[in-house]
């Protein structure tokens, strides 16, 4: 017998993922479902995820950026299941390069889809999970919210955020019986650098000859480069996040943070360790400094 399908008059266990198309998100719900949990995965495009459902998922479109979808996604769960048990909040991306170069709404497109669409998607499937009272919600995060690296902050203002909406909800929901784990990935190979740097080139449009440019090409660089070269060493793949997240969500009490690869502590060990102004010299030694 399946454990995590449900069975009458327990709590729902079923799995709601967001951003599933590639990288974390799909790798969390490959594994999840081959262990027998119910997982409803979802993207933006539906037919990114098609083949999910040769895996055993059930597939929903879900942009963390519009209200509609999320509402229809949620009460597509919660018709066929009764509530979401678990939520990974997964989807997100970094809108990289200098602030000053960042139009103001690419900004904020960053902060709906990484933090906005986060606390909004929490806020829709918790009333259901609360009166089952069981519950989990993992929202992804990265090392990225205890540390900033030049040329990503509007990203890491996006993780810190989501550092501090972890541990509030944390308090808040423990009552219910709602568990809230928060994941800091170190670096994962994913789309994630790919998805970076193109929206820095949307975004920034950096004439060549114009103060940030050779910062900007810079961060482009280094960020791929931090994916093929010897840090990957440090780093993991998809699987092993999708990994944790299982691990997160069986346990009666799980962890409050997890730190994920050795990129991940290393580098928050570091930052922790250093003053500000080691940091930026450390930072130097790796990028270019405008002006
Ligand atoms: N890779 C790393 O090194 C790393 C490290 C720390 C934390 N993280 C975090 O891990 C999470 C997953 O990233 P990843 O590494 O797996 O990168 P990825 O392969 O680029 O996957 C990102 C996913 O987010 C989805 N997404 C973007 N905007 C969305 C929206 N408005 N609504 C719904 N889905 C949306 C993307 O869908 P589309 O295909 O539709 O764009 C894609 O499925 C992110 O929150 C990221 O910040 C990654």
């Amino acid at each position: 017998m399946n454990p995590y399908a449900g069975r009458v008059g327990e709590p729902s266990k079923a799995v709601l993922i967001t951003g599933c198309s590639t990288g974390i998100g799909r790798a969390a719900a490959l594994r999840l479902a081959s262990s027998g949990w119910n997982v409803y995965a979802s993207a933006r495009q539906a037919d990114s995820i098609a083949d999910l459902r040769d895996a055993g998922c059930k597939t929903l479109a879900l942009d963390v950026t519009d209200e509609n979808s999320m509402r229809a996604a949620v009460d597509a769960v919660e018709q066929a299941e009764g509530a979401v048990g678990v939520l990974v909040n997964n989807a997100g991306y970094s809108q990289s390069g200098a602030i000053e170069t960042v139009p103001i709404e690419a900004a904020r497109r960053q902060f709906e889809t990484n933090v906005f669409g986060l606390v909004r998607l929490t806020q829709m499937v918790l009333p259901a999970m609360r009166a089952q009272r069981w519950g989990k919600v993992v929202n992804v995060g990265s090392m990225g919210g205890r540390l900033s690296f030049p040329g990503a902050g509007h990203y890491h203002a996006t993780k810190h955020a989501i550092e501090a909406i972890s541990d509030a909800m944390r308090f808040e929901l423990r009552g219910f019986g709602i568990d809230v784990v928060l994941l800091e990935p170190g670096l994962i190979t994913t789309n994630f650098a790919g998805a970076a740097t193109t929206a820095m080139t949307q975004a920034t449009g950096e004439a060549e000859d114009g103060p940030y440019a050779q910062f900007n090409a810079a961060v482009g660089a280094l960020t791929t480069g931090a994916y093929e070269g010897p840090m990957r060493r440090l780093g993991g793949g998809p699987e092993r996040v999708a990994k944790v997240i299982e691990s997160a969500i069986t346990r009666q009490h799980p962890p409050a943070r997890i730190t994920i690869t050795p990129s991940a502590k290393l580098t928050i060990a570091l930052r922790r360790v250093v003053s500000d102004r080691v940091w930026d010299a450390l930072m130097r030694r790796q990028f270019p400094q405008p002006g």
